[in-house]
């Protein structure tokens, strides 16, 4: 089993410089192409969680494993190429707002042509071809030319997952992509980072706390409370019990 994992976790603590125990003792092993939801109240871990996976937090102790290389002593050049074959999708999507919706996705790409671009011309025809064809599959092709802001924040959201997708991820971590959406909004949203992490065979590390969106999204929930690991199951193993437990 642990063969075949993209990402292993083991006895991953992080305690910060306060003096905070975010995570205590995390294991936790996912196979490449799950889409796995990460549950759990405010404050539970789960940004921490997700922030020592990609090394944006420094994790105390314990080990992380990408596609079988630990990760834990990397810098530098080698830090980076990791961290390129991990897309991020974040709550407030972060976009450009002022900068057309395509070269927003196409930032998605800076990790491999290695400079900021000053305009669409400056980026190669076959990443433009690529920037357009993700579009299409979050269905914006006929946004593309528009300014983000003047897109929804669902759309916006969109092209927030068009940008990951544009990186060419082996993995997707995404901290509350729907946090600010409605319901109507964030379905829509989750559907898309679903199925296209099902398509392309991307793993998906999704933080949520909407744990109705967890059950209908996810091939697998794991919850944390207080830094811990209360629950590592399938949508129908979370039962209402379960659930009052994690949110007591
Ligand atoms: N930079 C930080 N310094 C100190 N404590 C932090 C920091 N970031 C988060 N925490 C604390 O760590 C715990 C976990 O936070 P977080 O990972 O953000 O939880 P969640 O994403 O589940 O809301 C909380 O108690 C939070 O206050
Ligand atoms: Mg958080």
């Amino acid at each position: 089993m642990e063969n075949d994992s993209i990402l292993v976790l083991k006895n991953v603590q992080k305690n910060y410089k306060d003096g905070t125990a975010a995570l205590n003792k995390i294991n936790l092993s996912i196979p490449q192409g799950q889409v796995v939801s990460i549950i759990g109240p405010s404050g539970a871990g789960k940004s921490t969680l997700i922030r020592c996976i990609n090394r944006l937090v420094e994790p105390t102790s314990g080990t992380i494993e990408i596609e079988g290389k630990d990760i834990m002593n990397l810098r530098g050049k080698h830090l980076r190429k990791v961290r390129s074959k991990i897309g991020m999708v974040f709550q407030g999507h972060n976009l450009i707002k002022r900068v057309q919706t395509i070269q927003n996705v196409l930032h998605g790409r800076l990790g491999y042509t290695g400079s900021i671009r000053g305009s669409l011309g400056m980026f190669e025809k076959r990443d433009v071809e690529l920037a357009l064809s993700i579009l299409k599959r979050v269905g914006l092709e006929t946004h593309a030319y528009k300014r983000a802001d003047e897109l929804s924040g669902g759309q916006q959201q969109r092209v927030g997952i068009a940008r990951a997708i544009c990186q060419k991820p082996s993995i997707i971590m995404a901290d509350e992509p729907i946090a600010s959406l409605d319901p109507a909004a964030s379905r829509v949203v989750m559907n898309y980072l679903r199925n296209i992490c099902k398509e392309d065979g991307i793993t998906a590390i999704i933080n949520l706390h909407q744990v109705e969106f967890a059950k209908e999204f996810s091939d697998r929930i794991v919850a944390v409370k207080s830094g811990e690991l209360v629950f590592d199951g399938s949508p129908e193993e979370l039962t209402e019990p379960k659930i009052r437990h994690i949110y007591s």
